[in-house]
């Protein structure tokens, strides 16, 4: 076991305090930097990211100024769909490295100051998972298939799925089996990939695997888990038809028999008292699509997990009233649980927030900045404080995401924001790693490493850099659980925190603010600090000294 961090932004141990003693809230206004580790540092040379490139790399975090990382998935797993097809929930995947390495990480990572969260994906494993793999050759009627969802199909046959359910990845959530003599059997619920059956949340087995999964990572010493569909794990009795068609959205808000159903909440009560043995605010975060901001608050009540995805937030547009409405009722939702609001831009299953708002780099910059100035916690993708693109034109042979690959699926747009990191202006793969990179790296990719904009003011680097500096030294930002909205022309966002004063221009043309907020703090791009003129796509941060 490594050592455990006992105080926000410190690296002691906390070898002494039980649980009740240590109640730093240290997440509740965290910067949590997710790193998808195929694409963030290669430290072998296979063309893959893996721990040791992490840990090679980990000084650009600490130094960037986020409080913790969070590593998508890095277990075993035949990568069907990036790790989130895990066949041993235990392991390190022999193209990431070994458990050696994991624990090395979280060692090196708490002696920076860094707290660690591993993902954890209780939804479904790969279809080669040991469980799986028996449920299949002991056939139908056998208890090892009562872990996952088998069922006989409907029509005379057989042949038709036993319900209407779509994939998330496009398709039938059903795939036909054939029974150990080679006849066509029962199918089987997979709601992503035909490789990521969907466990059985009914059977105590599925339970007592995850707790003791959970136990496995808290013992290696991490900070928390971020809960991989979250919301799937109990289906509606019966497994109703939806009644709909369509294809099922990445992060959609719809109301499904098999999404935020209301038993999901006591597995999250169980995780919560594995958590609570242990010292050090263990957090959990749950990756879950509700469809709205009241029924996403439930999953983080007092006695359940610690933050959940603000997918509302990142779904908003770049207009100023829709932001004001989506910003209120988040903090609105999440209050009566006394849970942190979390916000979030960007991730790996979506287009990366520079392309995505279509304001280019100034209006992602501008973004971040009034992200960075809510109150609660906020969430970054590797390579936005670099201000990346979504790389849009990834020739088809190069794609890896499953969807690309479904006839009727999302045509793999996650690809595009998962090319790897440059962490130098040349050299292999812009200093990704010796063996070139699994996506290839777009033409120009050099200019917005991290060596090229280390030292530049000018750079989206060295804005991250400061904000998350001044997000530290300024108690008004990232605490709390409420703003007081400013009078503000159209297009304009004003709030203020406490002695801090935030001011965003969405709109297309300069806006002239009513008066001076106060001393300016720091601006997204070009502001004159002279006038009152707020240029487009523009935050600033303003100081107004101690608070009223
Ligand atoms: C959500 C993850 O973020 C995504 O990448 C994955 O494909 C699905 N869950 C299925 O595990």
């Amino acid at each position: 076991m490594t050592q455990h961090l006992g105080r926000a932004r410190t690296a002691t141990s906390t070898a002494g305090p039980g649980p009740q003693q240590d109640r730093t809230g240290w997440w509740r206004n965290a910067v949590i930097y997710q790193v998808y580790p195929r694409s963030f540092a290669d430290g072998n040379g296979d063309g893959m990211g893996d721990l040791a490139g992490v840990r090679s790399r980990l000084p650009h975090l600490a130094g960037l100024g986020v409080d913790a990382v969070w590593l998508s998935p890095f277990y075993a797993s035949p990568q069907a769909d990036g790790g989130y097809d895990v066949t041993d929930y235990r392991a390190v995947d022999g193209r990431f490295g070994d458990l050696s390495d994991a624990a090395a990480l979280i060692e090196d990572a708490h002696g920076l100051g860094l707290r660690v969260i591993v993902d954890i994906v209780p939804n479904h494993s790969s279809d080669q998972h040991e469980w799986f793999q028996r449920a299949l050759a002991e056939g139908p009627g056998t208890p090892a298939r009562e872990r996952y969802h088998f069922r006989p199909g409907k029509g005379e046959h057989g042949e038709l799925p036993p319900n209407d359910w779509e994939s998330v990845f496009g398709g039938p959530a059903w795939t036909r089996t054939k029974n150990p003599d080679g006849t066509p059997g029962e199918w089987y619920l997979h709601l992503f990939a035909p490789e990521q059956p969907d466990f059985d949340w009914q059977h105590p087995a599925v339970h007592d695997e995850f707790r003791t999964v959970l136990r496995f990572w808290l013992d290696m010493g991490v900070d928390g888990f971020r809960v991989d569909v979250a919301h799937g794990l109990i289906k509606a009795p019966g497994l109703p038809d939806t009644g709909s068609s369509g294809q099922l959205r990445l992060l959609g808000n719809q109301e499904l028999p098999f999404f935020d159903q209301d038993g999901v909440h006591a597995v999250y009560r169980d995780w919560r008292r594995v958590f609570e043995e242990y010292p050090g605010e263990r957090i959990g975060v749950a990756e879950a699509w509700a469809p709205n901001s009241q029924r996403t608050a439930l999953y983080v009540r007092e006695d359940e997990l610690h933050q959940a995805f603000n997918f509302h937030y990142l779904q908003t547009g770049w207009d100023a009233d829709a932001l004001r409405a989506v910003v209120t009722e988040s903090l609105d939702a999440m209050r009566p649980a006394a849970a942190p609001a979390t916000w979030v831009l960007s991730n790996h299953d979506v287009v990366r927030h520079r392309t995505r708002l279509g304001g280019g780099l100034p209006r992602a910059r501008a973004a971040a900045l009034l992200m960075l100035a809510l109150p609660g916690s906020a969430y970054l993708y590797q390579g936005e404080e670099l201000g990346l693109p979504e790389v849009t034109d990834l020739p088809d042979e190069a794609r890896q995401d499953p969807s690309f690959f479904r006839e009727t699926g999302q045509d793999g747009l996650r690809d595009g924001c998962r090319v790897p990191l440059p962490w130098t202006s040349g050299g292999s793969s812009y200093g990704f790693g010796e063996g070139g990179s699994w996506l290839p790296q777009p033409e120009g990719w050099g200019e917005l490493s991290v060596s090229a904009q280390t030292g530049d003011p000018d750079s989206t680097l060295e804005l991250y850099r400061r904000a998350l500096r001044l997000r530290r030294e300024n108690d008004d930002l990232g605490a709390g659980e409420s703003v007081e909205w400013l009078p503000a022309p159209d297009g304009v966002l004003a709030f203020r925190r406490g002695g801090f004063v935030c001011t965003v221009n969405t709109g297309d043309e300069p806006v002239e603010l009513p008066a001076r907020p106060g001393q300016l703090l720091l601006a997204s791009g070009t502001f004159d600090d002279g006038s009152l003129l707020l240029p487009p796509d523009t935050t600033v941060w303003w100081t107004t000294g101690p608070a009223a």
